[in-house]
């Protein structure tokens, strides 16, 4: 394993999953799991493949009750493609001894090589060399090579490829009892002797999906039809001649009826695959066009954990490349690598966006497009449950209404319990965070005072409306909310569902009050005309949100934040105790209910909450946001706060021990880097315990990018300049990235020694004003400057 690949050896059933996840191919436009082409869906593989933003929407029967649930479409299987020697039954991991067994991930290149060796029942040796790419220049390609070889024998052999329709979604053994067959009217059939198609549309939601296979080979062979319903294949027979490698050339193309420009997508999918280029073109221009994202997408850390930070690049890469900027899409919580979460949207984009804010502005801009889109959707969800403005849904997917489950599995307990999780709606804040960090640093200023703010007046206005004065205690207060730690969703023993005061949901509500504010004082007079007619805003509206902006109630207990008012009534947990004798307790939640009680009763969260706010915001704005709303927060009240919650968290979510890396960098650096380790190893190493097999947890992987180029350089886009406040850890001291800057691409950034390095490339653009703790600096197109860093205490 080296920075630029990522390998695998032999053959575990139990790690498949895994791997299947963390060797998925993808572009943006879709994506398959790493899956082995001869396998189909059991309890070891699950072949994947899935198109952004393609869901369909299913009814169920669960506990009694009929629910809904929308769906990202596991689609037609693409991958089919296997072998067996004359009179033997078709090759497979699980059925054939496997004398050897490689997965290597080139991740410069984005292709999977599969090497395996297969021995038959007759005891006759066939390796197996194969090699995948899902295309990066024409999102609607795929191709898989299969190189074949007698080892000291010759005979025939049969090979079948296929593109399979009876697919469910049934990635995720918790979902196993819903509805899960999203595929219907399939049809196959034969076009060109060499090509096979297949066309079905999705149940609910009509999507056409129609897909062509080709496959060729470099030796004459004989080929026939073999269709089963639902299934278009073709055989082939092939003569092999004992050493001598025989090639199969499968080249595939997607396409949905959402696709722009294309009347029927089966028509297109037999024309596009029957005009791609051969094996060797296909190859070369989709590693043009990934030696083309990686030059956007630079960042330098060598050995350590660098490997772990390319391959979180590589698939954030994946799942939102310069593709997605055309597209209609969210970011699917779990990359378009599984069906965990129904390839929803959540807030994570809160961790995806500022990364790709600084190489890819357009991909963010397309992002948060879907968002505006849903704009109406979410003012009337407002409207529906009697609020003002918009009220965007803790879960999205196709049309923006609220998609969270209504009743979720404790699988350890077997009971459905209902789901309260959509009061997470502090989820708006992040959308309205995400706007304002995607101009700032791309300058888009178009963006911002036309759909931005919009968005921010909305999002204002629901939060301006949900705030309700309490004359005893003076204060604004937003009631009935959970926040982003999930476990508390109701006081102890309540009747009602939510929590009063949740700190993280007021003070950023306070945050996109005052931002609304700042851009309906700043933006162009006519531009700004047109917003207040559209949304119908009068003055006084005006003067309560800087009333609710100042004025939200922030609740203290014990010298500490609290996460929400009486949070610090709470009992305490026996922590303890609880790790003794259940080792793993990330789900504590799940391991309390189980056993009759609930998390709601403790001091107890399952990932940061109120520590959320180190994450958003630099010291310098978060102590002015605070004093904004007539609290002084200075630093050791920070640090009390940081201590009392990182004893009382279970790091229940994959983005816990990203926020707390971050925040501990700043806070108690000895410490942080014991999170952010565990943050790199989400993944890899599967900490969540079988989650990683249901699909990558995407906004833990680019929050750690985001880690290195923007937590521990301290890089802020604010206010018109590129503020650096470095906090170097001992073991990550030294890297470089590049990044795009309002029209600049290509500045480079370095840290080092105590030292930091900012080159910016020549261009027509202004110079660019770099500001650190002691001093600012103005650089030149063309030029760099060198910087030695202040001394940090700690
Ligand atoms: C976390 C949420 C997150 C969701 C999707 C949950 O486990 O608690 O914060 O949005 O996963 O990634």
């Amino acid at each position: 394993m080296d920075d630029l690949t990522w390998e695998y050896e032999g053959y575990h059933p139990a790690q498949e999953s895994l791997r299947e996840s963390l060797c998925t191919l993808g572009n943006g436009y879709f994506a398959t799991r790493g899956a082995a082409p001869e396998c189909t869906a059991d309890s070891v593989h699950y072949p994947g493949t899935y198109a952004a933003g393609c869901y369909n929407r299913l009814t169920s029967q669960v506990a009694g009750r009929q629910v809904e649930n929308e769906d990202m479409v596991n689609l037609p299987n693409w991958l089919p493609l296997r072998v067996r020697t004359a009179g033997g039954t078709w090759l497979g991991p699980d059925s054939h001894r496997l004398l050897d067994h490689r997965l290597r991930l080139d991740l410069l290149a984005g292709t999977l090589e599969r090497t395996a060796r297969y021995e038959d029942e007759e005891g006759r040796s066939l390796a197996v060399r194969q090699l995948r790419l899902v295309h990066m220049a024409d999102p609607h390609l795929a191709l898989l090579r299969t190189e074949l070889t007698a080892e000291g024998w010759s005979g025939t052999v049969e090979v079948e490829s296929a593109l399979d329709g009876t697919i469910t979604n049934s990635g995720v053994e918790r979902y196993r009892s819903l509805a899960s067959r999203h595929l219907t009217d399939v049809r196959t059939g034969t076009g060109k002797p060499d090509t096979i198609w297949l066309r079905c549309r999705t149940t609910t939601s009509e999507t056409g999906i129609g897909m062509a296979a080709r496959t060729v080979t470099d030796v004459p062979v004989m080929t026939t039809d073999a269709h089963t319903p639902e299934r278009a294949a073709q055989m082939l027979g092939i003569a092999l001649a004992d050493g001598r490698t025989v090639t199969v050339d499968k080249t595939v193309a997607l396409h949905t009826s959402r696709d722009p420009a294309v009347e029927d997508p089966l028509d297109a999918a037999v024309d596009r695959v029957g005009r791609a280029g051969d094996f060797e073109t296909l190859l070369d221009t989709h590693r043009t066009a990934w030696r083309q994202l990686w030059r956007n997408a630079e960042l330098d850390v060598r050995g350590g954990v660098g490997p772990i930070l390319r391959l979180h690049l590589f698939h954030v890469l994946q799942t939102l490349s310069p593709h997605t900027a055309e597209l209609d899409v969210g970011i699917p919580a779990r990359g378009l690598h599984g069906e965990a979460y129904r390839g929803h949207v959540f807030w994570d984009e809160l961790f995806v966006l500022p990364y790709l804010n600084l190489h890819f502005p357009e991909v963010s801009r397309a992002l948060l497009t879907y968002r505006h889109r849903r704009l109406e959707r979410a003012r009337r969800s407002a409207q529906d449950a009697g609020r003002t403005g918009a009220m965007y849904p803790w879960q999205s997917g196709s049309d923006g209404r609220e998609e969270t489950q209504e009743l979720h599995l404790n699988p350890r307990s077997g009971r459905w319990l209902p789901d309260h999780s959509h009061l997470q709606h502090h989820v708006g804040s992040a959308v309205a965070y995400n706007v304002w960090q995607y101009c700032e640093a791309s300058g888009d200023t178009e963006f911002l005072h036309t759909k931005g703010a919009e968005m921010l007046v909305q999002i204002a206005r629901f939060w301006a409306g949900l705030a309700g004065y309490d004359g005893a205690l003076g204060r604004y207060r937003i009631r009935g909310v959970v926040g982003p730690d999930e476990y508390h969703d109701a006081y102890p023993d309540a009747a009602r569902p939510g929590l009063d005061d949740n700190t993280y949901t007021n003070v950023t509500a306070a945050w996109v009050l005052a931002r609304a504010l700042d851009v309906l004082g700043e933006m162009p007079e006519l531009l700004r005309r047109d917003l207040v007619e559209r949304t119908g805003l009068d003055p006084a509206e005006l003067d309560l949100w800087h009333d609710v902006s100042s004025g939200l109630h922030v609740p203290f207990h014990d010298g500490v934040i609290s996460q929400f008012e009486g949070y610090g009534d709470l009992a305490e947990l026996d922590w303890e105790g609880y790790r003794r004798r259940y080792g793993d307790i990330r789900r504590l939640d799940r391991i309390l209910e189980a056993e009759g009680d609930s998390v709601n009763r403790y001091q107890a969260s399952k990932q940061a909450d109120v520590l959320m706010l180190g994450y958003l915001f630099s010291p310098a704005e978060l102590g002015a946001l605070f004093r904004r709303l007539g609290h002084e927060v200075d630093d050791a009240l920070w640090r009390r706060t940081v201590d009392h919650y990182l004893s009382r968290t279970s790091h229940g979510s994959t983005l816990s021990s990203l926020v707390h890396g971050w925040v501990l960098g700043r806070a108690r650096r000895a410490e942080a880097w014991t999170y952010i380790h565990e943050a790199l190893r989400g993944d890899i190493a599967d900490l969540q315990g079988g989650t990683t097999g249901e699909g990558i947890h995407l906004g833990a992987m680019a929050g750690t990018l985001d880690l290195v180029q923007r937590g521990l350089t301290g890089l802020e886009t604010r206010g018109g300049a590129l503020r650096f406040d470095p906090v170097p850890l001992p073991e990550l001291s030294e890297y470089g990235f590049s990044i795009r800057y309002r029209g600049h691409r290509g500045v480079q950034v370095h840290l080092d020694a105590g030292r930091l390095s900012v080159s910016v490339p020549a261009s027509d653009e202004p110079p660019v004003d770099i500001t650190l703790a002691d001093r600012t600096v103005t650089v030149a197109p063309g030029e760099s400057c060198v910087l030695t860093l202040p001394e940090r205490r700690q």
